[in-house]
């Protein structure tokens, strides 16, 4: 099995004495879609920093596509992990989208023909064409955290890391954040997705981690979502199909459809199924 992601023990103080992360273990897959859940203050933020070298490890280890995190390292794998942060804010700072989507490639010192070329499937990917020469501050929130994500695209990093990519999107922000993240995943790059969504991590992940108190508490497919003991000591809550379907356990399920698409089609063939008894 290959893996993006190996971290080894991994511990982690903040300057003020906090201590974040408390021995961290963790494989992620190459080409996966993981979701790493967890209630606020469990470390997320603080391990994603750790993905692509804004942290160095204070003690255990951590490997990016077999490359060890350290000094020497982190260059490299500043090109292969792309880290959205939170806050767009803190990351979109150039006059306007365009510039600041084409920032990355021309601090690679890529070809102008490249620039361009990246620049411009990047802005494709988040559906913000016609935008370029919008000053982003005049953009929505929603928009300004779609240039965040084009400008971490443009760099073609092989591992995509995004820090609560729902903070603040409205309803038809999220439901296009996940057609964006489908969009790149189909190409094979790793994904990586802080949040505290159970309902996002349910649909889209197809690997979970859960984090509390500095600790990897378990990682496994979406189901472990419906496991009570492990939603109770995680401080999360079932997502809303697991929900529904503990409800109703007279219909009979083996899995508990992961979205309302797959719900409705359950439910139909349940419901043709008693018709024709
Ligand atoms: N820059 C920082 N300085 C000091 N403490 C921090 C800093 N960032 C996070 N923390 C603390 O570290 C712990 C983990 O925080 P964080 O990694 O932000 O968790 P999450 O992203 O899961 O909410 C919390 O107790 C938080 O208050
Ligand atoms: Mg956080």
């Amino acid at each position: 099995m290959d893996f993006a992601v190996e971290i080894e023990d991994l511990a982690f103080r903040h300057k003020d004495g906090t201590q974040a992360l408390k021995g961290v273990t963790l494989k992620i897959k190459k080409g996966s879609r993981t979701a790493i859940l967890g209630p606020n203050g469990a470390g997320k933020s603080t391990l994603l920093l750790h993905l692509n070298g804004i942290y160095l490890p204070q003690h255990g280890t951590v490997k990016i596509m077999g490359l060890e995190s350290n000094r020497e390292n982190e260059k490299k794998i500043r090109q292969m992990v792309g880290l959205v942060f939170q806050d767009p804010d803190d990351q979109v700072f150039c006059t306007t989208v365009w510039e600041d989507v084409a920032f990355g490639p021309v601090n690679f010192n890529l070809p102008d023909d490249e620039v361009q070329r990246r620049a411009r499937q990047a802005l494709r990917a988040v559906k913000l064409e016609g935008l370029e020469q919008k000053m982003p501050f005049h953009l929505s929130y929603g928009q300004r955290k779609r240039v965040a994500i084009a400008g971490v695209l443009a760099l073609k990093p092989a591992i995509l890391v995004l820090d609560e990519p729902h903070a603040f999107l409205d309803p038809s922000g999220k439901v296009e954040l996940i057609k964006i993240l489908n969009g790149i995943n189909v190409e094979g790059n790793t994904i990586i997705v802080a949040t505290h969504n159970v309902d996002f991590a349910y649909e889209w992940a197809d690997d979970v981690v859960i984090i509390k108190d500095g600790r990897v508490l378990a990682q496994g497919g979406p189901d472990i979502l419906a496991d009570e003991k492990l939603i109770n000591e995680s401080e999360l809550e079932y997502p809303v199909m697991v929900k529904l379907f503990r409800k109703l356990p007279e219909i009979g399920y083996n899995n508990i459809p992961r979205s309302v698409d797959e719900a409705a089609e359950f439910i139909r063939y349940k419901m043709n199924k008693l018709k024709k008894n």
